[in-house]
């Protein structure tokens, strides 16, 4: 029998398979399989070990210098990518189309051309035109970048393959890119796996660092960024909400740095600006004495960002009440519910509960679990919380509020944004003897920097969720029967 010239590849996890099928079983994503040719996939190595090199091994000790670094010049990427990019290595920026790639980049490659390296940017969406109208309005015309527009593999690497050729390289995007040698369509998973990995290999030899731009997209016809994930070093991902005009670069791999930085930018008129207090950013639209919203003092990477959280609970006249939350786990705020529930006999389970994080940001950290039980105990009293409180906190399955991490570093964000009271978790054993104002005997500088900072914070130490309860008037609540008396 004639094998089968084509086969079916998921266009956002790379799986393969010999038919169609609705459903990729390998990453559950609907529709996403579509046929490319076999020819497309490189040959299995034949004659096993012959012609190989042997390898040396060494040990793991052994004196290696730290890469060398070229600062970007925008001190927010500079954050997220750990101190700025390293010769050969390769950085995916993932977003949503319109969220502001090709803007983030082309400044990024203006202010490293305006540190004396030479710049690449390709672009395979816009004009040579279309791009220098982006730079003009930009303000960007005098920096010294390499602007070309091109889609085709062959040409982008007879350009880059020299000694003499660019220190960084910007693709945007990777989807536009295409291999002649292959059949399959520009955009899908051959094509985006070959070209990627040949212009890494070539970033490799070369030495520059090359940024690649991958869109997210839901339609299968464009392969997700999801399949070169493993690839680069590093992958950064632009994003938030269309309608608001911040946006974070949050890193989710790098191999050459922390994983849990963010960089905060604003989408002007004039391109994105950085914003380094992004705590005073997020709480800007906020209204003070409404119920229903409290200021979680939250943490994002090394950062402090106080943010606010807001909640909606409403009777329902369903028969399933409905739960809606923009910015943090659902999951979560179930458990947060089913402990008021259980621990401190409120019912609030048959009601609507909305939440949201306000300004678009996503969080991800259990410490907003106090945060969010204030919200929602607001809301449902009616009875607004202190405009100058900030509260954070990890609750237990008992209902118990656990301590987390950096409760220093918050406390002193919120004094140095002007709260005066902080909801927190009691402090962990070795410290319980201590009072709560620390007093500023610390150790280094910073430390007793943030202890006279916290110093005009009185903080309340929270020990059961049920603490947080009695703050807020509940007899018009409807409680459960056999209420937490055990
Ligand atoms: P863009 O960088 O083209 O997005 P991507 O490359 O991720 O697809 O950004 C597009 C959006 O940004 C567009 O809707 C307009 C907006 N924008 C501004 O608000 N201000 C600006 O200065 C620029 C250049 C774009
Ligand atoms: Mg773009």
């Amino acid at each position: 029998m004639a094998k089968p010239t084509s086969q079916f590849v998921c266009q956002s996890c790379g799986a393969v398979y010999t038919k169609w099928a609705g459903r990729c079983d390998a990453c559950g994503e609907w529709n996403s399989l579509t046929e490319e040719s076999r020819s497309d996939t490189p040959k299995a190595l034949g004659g096993g070990a012959k012609g190989g090199r042997k390898l040396e091994l060494v040990g793991l000790s052994g004196t290696s210098k730290a890469p060398p670094r070229m600062p970007t010049g925008i001190s927010e990427l500079d954050r997220v990518t750990g101190g700025g990019l390293v010769p050969g290595s390769a950085l995916l920026v993932g977003g949503d189309p319109g969220i502001g790639k090709s803007t983030l980049l082309l400044q990024a490659a203006a202010a490293l051309a305006d540190t004396g390296l030479s710049i690449a940017y390709i672009s395979g969406e816009e004009a040579v035109d279309q791009v220098r109208l982006r730079a003009a309005r930009l303000g960007l015309t005098d920096s010294n970048v390499g602007l070309a527009s091109a889609t085709n593999f062959r040409d982008i690497a007879s350009t880059l393959d020299d000694p003499q050729g660019p220190q960084v390289v910007i693709i945007d995007s990777i989807q536009t890119m295409y291999m002649d040698t292959l059949d399959s369509a520009p955009g899908s998973v051959s094509q985006v796996r070959a070209c990627s990995h040949e212009l890494i290999r070539l970033a490799k030899t070369r030495g520059f660092a090359l940024f690649l731009v991958g869109h997210v997209t839901k339609e299968g016809s464009i392969a997700g960024p999801r399949v070169m994930e493993h690839m680069v070093d590093t992958v950064l991902y632009f994003e938030g909400e269309r309608g608001h005009q911040f946006r974070i670069l949050r890193a989710v791999k790098n191999r050459f740095g922390a994983t849990d930085e963010i960089g905060v930018f604003e989408m002007t008129q004039g391109g994105l600006v950085e914003v380094t207090n992004p705590s005073a950013l997020f709480l800007a639209e906020r209204r003070g004495n409404v119920s229903g919203s409290c200021v979680f003092a939250g943490m994002e990477g090394s950062r402090p960002v106080l943010v606010e959280i807001q909640a909606l609970v409403a009777a329902s006249g369903l028969g399933t009440p409905r739960r809606a939350v923009v910015g943090w786990d659902s999951g979560r705020l179930g458990m947060v519910l089913a402990v008021l529930e259980a621990r401190c006999g409120l019912a609030l389970a048959g009601n609507d509960v909305y939440l949201n994080v306000a300004g678009g940001l996503r969080i991800g950290e259990p410490a907003a679990d106090l945060a969010v039980a204030a919200a929602l105990m607001s809301s449902a009293t009616g009875t607004p919380v202190p405009a100058d409180l900030a509260v954070f906190g990890e609750i237990g399955l008992s209902g118990e509020v656990r301590p987390v991490a950096q409760a220093d570093v918050r406390l002193k964000e919120a004094a140095k944004l002007g709260f005066a009271e902080a909801l927190a978790p009691p402090r962990r054993k070795s410290r319980a003897t201590k009072p709560t104002k620390k007093a500023p005997d610390a150790a280094g500088p910073r430390e007793a920097e943030a202890a006279r900072a916290a110093d005009s914070l009185t903080v309340r130490e929270i020990g059961h969720l049920q603490d947080l309860v009695a703050l807020f008037p509940t007899e018009n609540l409807s409680r459960k029967d056999d209420a937490a008396s055990e």
